[in-house]
């Protein structure tokens, strides 16, 4: 999240039992380096006090557009001169129709009127009963301030304080500080049709059995994360890993280095970028049990013979698409020596533009990694880092090299 950091926001809650998520996100957002100045309409003061966001803030609330503490006694001009954002979390139904009609009867809406529109985006999480949603006035509502230029970041679904389930909850602060990340975030891939392969494949020798490595997908999905948040629709192919998909990552679930290949051909028909960093078994049994193979007794273990697995990246930069230039093709190598030695082989092997070489060792599961981008003309180091801000970094290097490959 270091995006976030130094960046300022003024917080507005309208009423809603969501407020008792705010005081957490006021917490994760100071956690991330921004400083958060909250605002609170009179209703949001019956569900949480200014008490406790002033603690957690360590800014007084506002709430009064009458507040004597301004020497010019406008808050709601200079609450928002200062802000790179206005975020209203939860934003209630009454607010949301509030901000439709350009109200400005009390502070949080006057200071989201009065705020430089060009300068001081409005992002808005909704939080409402399923209902209230769902109903055209709160849609109607809401196309409006698309229009007029907010950013709505959604709603989650599922259980409601009012008991019953469906759209209208607020999103978790997580998410909320995922889509603040992305909001900041320059576009750098947008338009752009990511593919990715990540964490290992499993290759089963009976039902209950299989061969399959150490890899933790981590890297990848920080680079799935890091390549939605510039933009990009990215579709991510993964074998068996304990992740969660990053948000607005559509994520398919693979097992085999077969299945991988066969899900990873038809994907890259639409992609424009296909970035390999799964850790593809090499071998796989020569056949798989039907059942469990089970001890005789005889204290003879069984012969397990291998067969290749199909290369993907190779497969993939061999394909019309890339070879037209349709699809960029980047690939990863793990090596546990000689790196620079071994990734360039490996490049030219693949035939691909770019490769990623990492020692794998010193990686595998770790959540910090340092990289080595070969190409055809040389080399550039990324040194260690957290692997989303070395994903970050790989974005930004891959965005620059497509600008250069298509001459814009
Ligand atoms: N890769 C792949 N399909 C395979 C093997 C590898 O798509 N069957 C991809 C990996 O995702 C990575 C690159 O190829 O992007 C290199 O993978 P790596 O395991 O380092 O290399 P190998 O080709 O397996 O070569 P070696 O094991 O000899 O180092």
């Amino acid at each position: 999240m270091q995006i976030l950091a130094g960046k300022h926001l003024v917080l507005g809650l309208s009423g809603g039992i969501a407020c008792y998520k705010s005081a957490e996100l006021v917490r994760l957002l100071a956690k991330a380096g921004a400083s958060v100045q909250v605002v609170m309409t009179e209703a949001a003061e019956q569900f949480i006090t200014p008490v406790t966001m002033q603690a957690l803030s360590g800014r007084a609330v506002y709430g009064s557009q009458w507040d004597a503490r301004e020497a010019n006694n406008m808050a709601h001009i200079n609450l928002s001169r200062e802000a790179d954002a206005v975020l209203i979390a939860p934003c209630s139904a009454d607010f949301l129709a509030r901000l439709a009609q350009g109200r400005c009867d009390e502070l949080l809406s006057l200071l989201c009127l009065a705020r430089p529109i060009e300068r001081v985006p409005l992002l808005l999480a909704p939080a409402m009963n399923r209902e209230m949603w769902a109903h055209p006035a709160t849609q109607r509502n809401l196309a409006q301030v698309a229009r007029d230029g907010a950013a709505v970041l959604g709603v989650g679904c599922g259980e409601q304080a009012c008991g019953e389930t469906g759209d209208g909850r607020m999103l978790e602060p997580a998410e909320i500080m995922e889509e603040l990340a992305a909001f900041f975030t320059p576009k750098l891939l947008a338009g752009e049709q990511v593919l990715i392969t990540a964490g290992p494949t499993f290759e089963a020798i009976d039902p209950v059995r299989g061969i399959t490595n150490l890899s933790s997908g981590k890297m990848g999905f920080a680079i799935a994360r890091a390549a939605r948040q510039a933009g990009a629709e990215v579709t991510l192919v993964s074998g068996p890993v304990h992740l969660p998909t990053p948000r607005g990552v559509r994520r398919i679930p693979v097992d085999s280095a077969r299945k991988m290949l066969e899900t990873v051909t038809s994907q890259a028909q639409k992609a424009s970028i296909f970035i390999a960093t799964a850790a593809v078994a090499d071998w796989r049994p020569a056949s798989s049990a039907e059942h469990k193979i089970k001890k005789d007794g005889s204290g003879q273990v069984p012969t397990l013979a291998f067969v290749e697995n199909p290369d993907i990246l190779a497969s993939v930069a061999a394909s019309a698409r890339a070879q037209s230039g349709q699809l960029y093709c980047v690939g990863f190598a793990a090596e546990s020596e000689n790196l620079l030695e071994h990734a360039a082989a490996k490049r030219a092997r693949k035939g691909v533009p770019l490769l990623v070489g990492n020692i794998g060792p010193d990686t595998f599961g770790q959540d910090d990694n340092a990289l080595l981008l070969v190409d055809a003309g040389g080399h550039r180091e990324l040194p260690r880092a957290s692997k989303i801000e070395l994903a970050r970094q790989l974005v930004a290097d891959i965005a620059a090299r497509l600008r250069h490959t298509r001459g814009a």
